[in-house]
């Protein structure tokens, strides 16, 4: 258990996923795959799809707008607004940014996290350390992606996984020694970087009428190896998150994992012994919206009735990079 006395709590939780429903009967028409096939190997059957014309920061901008409402906690009080994404509206500046002009969150210093599909638990664990050392005391801190931008609508490898959305959280300071979050612990891999990646659009390959050609500017990723290390990483790290905190897995009500893929999520569940009517899915509905995954079903899990006062629950996230991350928290 961590010996700091302030800690950080989750006030308010915010979501927001886009209109448009895509289905795998639609995908049926624009690649060579079943609804049967999908279902089967990944347990997604849906997923959103963000409008053109619209970017990251729109849908950020509702799920922020319900997390301050829930926490009831205004913009102006916010002293910092970090979000996990990898798909903000410009190559610079950081999405972040255009959200606290939208919100008017004027008192607040903005800035984006890249940690892929792990984005939010590193971008939480960010906010969490700045919290205990006292140097803030409010938090906006989002996952919030459209993946879709990225997405090679002729690869039935990729194509067929992700969706689009955002998950927002209000943390506050606390000195209530019972709550809060009890332990965050993140971990990079970096010899996996083109084992899940976007080739081209960055510095060492810059958009060129090649690079567009070559479709070099979507997902490329080797599916069945992320697939073995994404279990294996996040039992890891889950279990070092709750040692951390001092809690058993018996003890936790709740286990939120990243949302990629229904049978990693039940090979995790397996291996951590728990059963998963305490595992929180909602990937049939929106597939993997990267970053946004883990607090998009944190903030439905309370909106649920999932998750009581008292609660232990534990959240759980792996991605490109790689990396992942872990935390416990206590409501
Ligand atoms: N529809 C139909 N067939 C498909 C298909 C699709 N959408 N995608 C792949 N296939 C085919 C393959 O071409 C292959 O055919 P072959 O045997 O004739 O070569 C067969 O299905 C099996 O492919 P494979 O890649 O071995 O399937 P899989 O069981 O590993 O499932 C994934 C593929 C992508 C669903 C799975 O590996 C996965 O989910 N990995 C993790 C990816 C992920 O979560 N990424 C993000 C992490 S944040």
């Amino acid at each position: 258990m961590r010996s700091s006395h302030t800690r950080s709590v989750i006030l308010g939780t915010g979501s927001e996923l886009p209109a448009r429903v895509v289905t795998n009967a639609a995908l049926e028409q624009l690649v060579d795959t079943t609804d049967e096939w999908i279902t089967t190997r990944t347990g997604i059957k849906e997923r959103r799809i963000l409008e053109d014309g619209k970017g990251n920061s729109d849908m950020a901008y509702r799920a922020a707008q319900r997390a301050l409402r829930d926490a009831g906690v205004e913009a102006k009080d916010l002293d910092a607004i970090i979000m996990g994404t990898v798909t903000p509206d410009y190559p610079f500046p950081s999405s972040a940014c255009v959200l606290e002009d939208m919100l008017g969150a004027r008192n607040a210093f903005s800035f984006d996290v890249n940690a892929a599909c792990s984005g939010f638990l590193n971008a939480l664990a960010v906010a969490d350390s700045f919290i205990r050392t006292g140097m803030i005391r409010h938090a906006l801190v989002l996952g919030s992606d459209t993946l879709s931008r990225l997405l090679n609508w002729k690869d039935r490898g990729t194509c067929i996984l992700f969706g689009d959305g955002a998950g927002a959280v209000v943390l506050g300071a606390t000195h209530d020694g019972h709550k809060g979050i009890l332990s965050a612990r993140l971990k990079t891999d970096g010899s996996h970087v083109k084992t899940l990646y976007v080739p081209a659009g960055g510095s060492l390959k810059p958009a060129s009428l090649e690079s567009v050609k070559k479709n070099e500017h979507t997902i490329a990723m080797n599916g069945k190896e992320v697939f073995k290390i994404a279990v294996r990483s996040m039992e890891e790290i889950s279990r070092q998150a709750l040692d951390e905190a001092g809690v058993s897995i018996d003890q936790v009500s709740l286990v939120i994992p990243h949302q990629a893929n229904l049978r990693i999520i039940s090979a995790l569940a397996e291996r951590l012994k728990v059963p998963m009517s305490k595992v929180m899915v909602n990937l049939e509905r929106y597939g993997n919206t990267s970053a946004a995954s883990v607090p998009v079903a944190l903030d439905e899990a309370r909106r649920e009735g999932r998750i009581r006062d008292g609660d232990i629950v534990l959240l759980s996230a792996f991605g490109a990079g790689f990396a992942w991350g872990a935390a416990v928290i206590k409501f």
